[in-house]
């Protein structure tokens, strides 16, 4: 064992609880009736997924926050391209099927305009390379100061981007299970209960997106607004939203654990302006 241990090391439980913590109070506060609700005292849902975002490159890149759940014995069980909106991601599973997958996207910043380029670099510039290598980055939000300039700056180009500058690090959205929901038939029942409680769902590309042909259905809540502090003074922008995911079994008889690019597409949408 190493003499010097600088990082604070977490079992899985315990970096999904810092981040369950960080995005019901910094990103997603309604989070936490929405779950109070849909699980009525039966305990904590089982969260089908999360999913975390960053910019592309060698310091922030997607790998630099895969690398603390690979750790944990999680390995790397998809990939995605998302050409319109210039994003790149990896889906992880875990063998404990009951541990949430991890969805991380990256802007390509190659992709990008100059402007938005010398934004971000400008921003990441005096980040160490060393910034990821302690696992509690993954929930401990923006290590940068932003402008309230830049952000709308970034925000002409990319919604993505925008966020990913305001917010930093931490969980976009938590997924909860619908399978592994006592008292809901399906997503329609979940989407008719969140609408009667006037949560607004996100309606890009339909409330819910997939199919039971694709193997999974998916729907999400709006992201809640939020403020952030910049150095010019402050943003209520969005923050994160709360995810609902049925899985069907594919031909092969296996309940499908991959993500669909068409609908993810969508939910990416979940925190526009
Ligand atoms: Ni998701």
């Amino acid at each position: 064992m190493s003499r010097y241990r600088r990082n604070a090391m977490l079992s899985v439980e315990q970096l999904f609880e810092h981040l369950w913590q960080d995005y019901t109070t910094r990103l997603c506060p309604s989070a936490l009736k929405v779950q109070k609700l849909l699980t009525h005292q039966q305990g904590e849902p089982i969260n089908d997924h999360i999913a975390l975002r960053t910019f592309s490159g060698s310091k922030l890149g997607l790998e630099q926050l895969a690398k603390h759940f690979v750790e944990l014995g999680y390995y790397q069980a998809g990939e995605y391209h998302f050409e319109a909106k210039k994003l790149y991601a990896h889906h992880y599973q875990h063998p404990e099927a009951d541990y949430p997958k991890v969805f991380i996207s990256e802007l390509n910043l190659a992709a990008c305009s100059e402007t938005l380029r010398d934004i971000v670099n400008k921003l990441t510039h005096d980040i160490p390379s060393q910034y990821t290598d302690d696992v509690r980055f993954l929930f401990q939000g923006r290590p940068w100061r932003i402008s309230k300039q830049d952000y709308a700056e970034l925000s002409k180009e990319s919604e993505y981007a925008a966020w990913v500058a305001a917010h930093g690090f931490g969980a976009n959205h938590f997924t909860i299970s619908v399978n592994a929901l006592p008292g809901f038939a399906d997503l329609e029942q979940v989407n008719d209960f969140l609408v009667w409680h006037h949560f607004e769902l996100n309606h890009s590309g339909g409330d819910i997106k997939g199919s039971e042909a694709v193997g999974l259905q998916q729907s999400s809540t709006i992201a809640d607004q939020v403020s952030v502090a910049c150095s010019d003074g402050e943003l209520c922008i969005p923050g994160g939203f709360y995810e609902f995911a049925k899985r069907f079994p594919l031909a092969d008889g296996v309940l499908y654990q991959g993500f669909v690019e068409a609908s993810a597409d969508k939910i990416f949408e979940s925190t526009n302006r």
